[in-house]
């Protein structure tokens, strides 16, 4: 399959747990719809967002995205056509604030913009081989379960 992976971050604008719930239910239900699977890591200051799928169909959600009134400033930091899904099973990995790898003083000091695309990978990479603590300050409100990672598959 022509396979394609986006990764964007973004600021949150109006960030509460009603809000990072409504993006959710949206994000996994259009996803199902249009075969895309990733991961969604939030915190008060920041979303860094992975998508993968079907070329058109992840073009045409970020478009979709990049419009979205709940975030601000959408950066693309990766956009290629790539061999394998590495989020498969996920219509939308939710984690809560997981391993920062930058605190929120770094981030507003301008270290994503520093950073390369490959580390920016490198650190879903760690998210999806489990390396989740919810260590970071100021971390978004969880959702229901309350714990980490949150469950919802794409049914197999
Ligand atoms: C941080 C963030 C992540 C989002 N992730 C997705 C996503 O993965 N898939 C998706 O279809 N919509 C996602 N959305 C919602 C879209 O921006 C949009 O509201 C939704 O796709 C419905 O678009 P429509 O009203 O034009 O049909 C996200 C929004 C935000 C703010």
């Amino acid at each position: 399959m022509d396979l394609f992976r986006a990764i964007y971050s973004s600021q949150p604008f109006g960030f509460d747990s009603a809000i990072l719930d409504g993006i959710l239910l949206e994000a996994r239900r259009a996803n199902l719809r249009d075969g895309i699977t990733g991961a969604l890591i939030c915190r008060a200051d920041i979303y860094l967002q992975w998508l993968e799928g079907p070329e058109p169909e992840v073009r045409k959600t970020l478009e979709r995205i990049e419009r979205d009134d709940r975030h601000l400033d959408v950066k693309v930091h990766v956009a290629k056509q790539v061999a394998e899904r590495t989020f498969a099973e996920w219509a939308m990995l939710h984690d809560p604030a997981a391993t920062w790898i930058w605190t929120q003083s770094e981030i507003a000091g301008g270290a994503l913009e520093r950073s390369t695309p490959e580390e920016i990978t490198e650190f879903f990479l760690r998210l999806r081989h489990g390396g989740t603590a919810n260590d970071a300050v100021g971390a978004c409100p969880h959702t229901a379960s309350g714990s980490g990672l949150d469950e919802t598959r794409v049914p197999s």
